[in-house]
């Protein structure tokens, strides 16, 4: 009788403690559904599953406290987007740099997992798309797959940075002014909810250059912010933003020549718009492709000017993997050693978080 019943006993808490696991195995892949959304299971790309670590499959999401009033203004934690996302494949001092910089300036990016191309598919994207080095292929697959995870997830829109990437502390006093002059450019209707309206497909707040159009070539929206760095010393591709800018203003225009997808916006509509025209794999590099596309007007494209944000240059040299193409290289012992700079940004948010100064050269 006594054997029967611990028996039994061992039985029923063995049988409970499944049903505990289940349950909470259950709870948590809710929790982590819920918050990427419908369709995330469906979105989810394939993962190679031999060579990915722990570490590697996590999403990192900073952990900004939500405000007590919800705020949908161009000013909240996500800059008036949906969503802020990082492109990138991990490298430490990138990604810790970015969650520290996100903190200072109170603002949360998420950095989704990329999925881990094998070689031979890699391959196959060089010689048959439309880039043939291997970092600029790599590049072209991860905006791909960003714009994806940002259509499957229904976003109204989303700001897409790489991810060495710095910015202002005061970035959040940063976007009202320009979603309100994005706004008048691109004459909003009223009854559009959205920060910036939705007449436009991409913005560029991070680029090289982007020249102001001349007169006839098109309007510029001026406005004041005293965030921005003094005009004397910015750096860029084209030096035709220092005549036309002064110290203390920024300005808006639709995109005239617009290189390098430092930080690129887009819309619901952009979103679809870009993805449905990068999907033709055309036009060199994904930047070059979408620089055109812009030109071509096959997307309604605005630029700020000053960028908004620029990369920041570790001490060390500076390379940057999507950039320097295949250079590979690992700085991540030296990177956390010395202060590197930051062009065009008054208080850069990564020398804030990481030194307590600025970097402005
Ligand atoms: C910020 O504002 C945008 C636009 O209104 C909104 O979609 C987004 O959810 C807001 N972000 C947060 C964290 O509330
Ligand atoms: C910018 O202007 C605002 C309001 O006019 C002021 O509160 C702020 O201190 C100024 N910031 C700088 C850096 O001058």
């Amino acid at each position: 009788m006594i054997r029967i019943n611990a028996r039994g006993a061992i039985l029923t808490s063995v049988i409970a403690l499944i049903l505990v696991l289940l349950f909470v195995a259950q709870w948590k892949r809710n929790e982590i559904n819920a918050w990427r959304g419908p369709h995330a299971d469906a979105a989810s790309p394939p993962v190679h599953h031999e060579d990915t670590k722990l570490d590697d499959v996590a999403e990192f999401k900073d952990d900004v406290a939500a405000p007590a009033v919800p705020d949908y203004s161009a000013g909240n934690s996500t800059l008036g987007f949906q969503a802020i996302l990082a492109l990138s494949q991990g490298t430490k001092w990138r990604v810790d740099g970015l969650h520290a910089a996100a903190k200072a300036a109170g603002i949360a990016v998420t950095v989704p997992q990329q999925p881990k191309w094998s070689e031979p598919f890699i391959k196959a994207f060089q010689e048959f798309g439309p880039v043939e080095a291997h970092g600029a292929a790599m590049a072209w697959l991860g905006h791909l797959d960003l714009l994806k995870f940002v259509i499957q997830n229904n976003w109204g829109s989303a700001l897409i940075l790489e991810d060495d990437m710095d910015w202002d502390v005061d970035v959040r006093k940063q976007t009202p002014p320009i979603a309100k002059a994005v706004r008048e450019l691109t004459k909003s209707k009223k009854a559009d909810t959205e920060p910036y309206g939705k007449s436009w497909d991409v913005m560029w707040l991070g680029h090289c250059s982007d020249p102001p159009p001349f007169k006839d070539e098109g309007k510029i929206i001026t406005f004041a912010d005293n965030t921005t760095a003094p005009i004397e010393k910015y750096r860029g591709l084209n030096p035709r933003v220092k005549d036309v800018i002064k110290d203390g203003q920024r300005i808006v225009h639709f995109s005239i020549n617009p290189v390098c997808t430092f930080a690129y916006a887009v819309s619901y509509q952009g979103a679809r718009n870009l993805l449905a025209h990068a999907s033709l794999g055309k036009g060199g590099a994904f930047d070059l492709m979408l620089m055109h596309a812009c030109q071509d007007k096959v997307l309604k494209c605005v630029s700020v000017n000053p960028e908004v944000f620029d990369p920041y240059f570790p001490a060390e040299g500076g390379a940057s993997e999507v950039r320097a193409g295949d250079a590979g290289v690992d700085f991540d012992h030296e990177v956390g050693k010395a202060k590197g700079h930051t062009d065009n940004t008054l208080n850069s948010a990564r020398c804030f978080a990481q030194f307590g100064e600025t970097c402005l050269e």
